[in-house]
């Protein structure tokens, strides 16, 4: 998989995306043999226990990012950019994109418009590939004031279809949209020719991406309404720790075939 691939998958082939955080998971995820693997700062949610993507750092980020690269060395890996590691000086900004790189992303992720687009030309001359990120986008949950779903007002239609505009003209490969009425994502997904990738924003993107936590069912208290459960491994896990609990307090495990025997 590369970025042109990718690029010619609109309009022919949905391109599908999960996160992953970890060797085991990556491995799954390569298996089932999804167009891309993102390393999200979700990780700061679905595995570092943080309540928001806010805290995750740069360093968090390329600890997973290097245990995905082994799980997964074949598929193609966007890791996101965590908040204040780009956005405060070009120079830093540019560091941190090509410090992801180095570490075995094929591209990076940048929540936010316009604004970031002299950093993403930057990148990509350098040769950094660059996914954009519209919509509701976590890291600027304060300024949003909770996780709402974005596009409703006309106006706010109008400023994210301009930024997705931008985006593209900037260089970016493609966009993830989060959190977006359908008929905003439906038409940017038209006006631009590179792909969209939604998650909570309808049925007509380039692309859709899940948290691989929320298709498996390891978050059972987190049930969005845009996302899919394929699986209930949180009850698969628990109900094997139960029984590893009871077969030692029984006596029943280990058994003969378990251990070791030494010589006479
Ligand atoms: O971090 C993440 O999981 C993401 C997806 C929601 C696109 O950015
Ligand atoms: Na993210």
């Amino acid at each position: 998989m590369n970025i042109q691939r990718l690029i010619n998958m609109k309009g022919k082939e949905k391109i599908v995306m999960v996160t992953a955080y970890d060797t085991p998971s990556a491995k799954i995820a390569e298996k089932a043999g999804v167009d891309i693997i993102l390393v999200g700062d979700s990780l700061g949610n679905n595995v570092l226990g943080y309540n928001s993507t806010i805290p995750v750092t740069m360093d968090e980020i390329i600890i997973h990012l290097k245990a995905v690269k082994r799980g997964a060395p074949n598929s193609f890996i966007v890791a996101d950019m965590p908040f204040l590691s780009y956005g405060c000086s070009l120079e830093e900004s540019i560091k941190n994109a090509g410090l992801l790189i180095k570490n075995g992303a094929n591209a990076v992720k940048i929540e936010g418009g316009k604004i970031h687009c002299n950093l993403i030309r930057k990148c990509i001359n350098i040769g950094i590939p660059v996914m954009g990120h519209l919509g509701f986008t976590p890291q600027s949950l304060n300024i949003f004031g909770g996780y709402k779903v974005q596009g409703k007002e006309q106006s706010s239609k109008e400023i994210i279809l301009e930024n997705a505009v931008q985006l593209e003209k900037c260089g970016v490969f493609s966009i993830v949209l989060e959190m977006l009425t359908e008929d905003v994502s439906k038409q940017i997904t038209e006006k631009l020719s590179i792909p969209t990738i939604g998650i909570g924003a309808g049925r007509f993107c380039d692309g859709q991406v899940l948290v691989f936590h929320d298709i498996v069912g390891l978050n059972p208290e987190f049930k969005p309404k845009f996302s899919k459960q394929y699986a209930n491994t949180f009850t698969i896990m628990l109900d094997a720790l139960n029984a590893y609990k009871e077969d030692v307090k029984t006596n029943k495990f280990p058994e003969e075939k378990h251990i070791f025997k030494g010589g006479k």
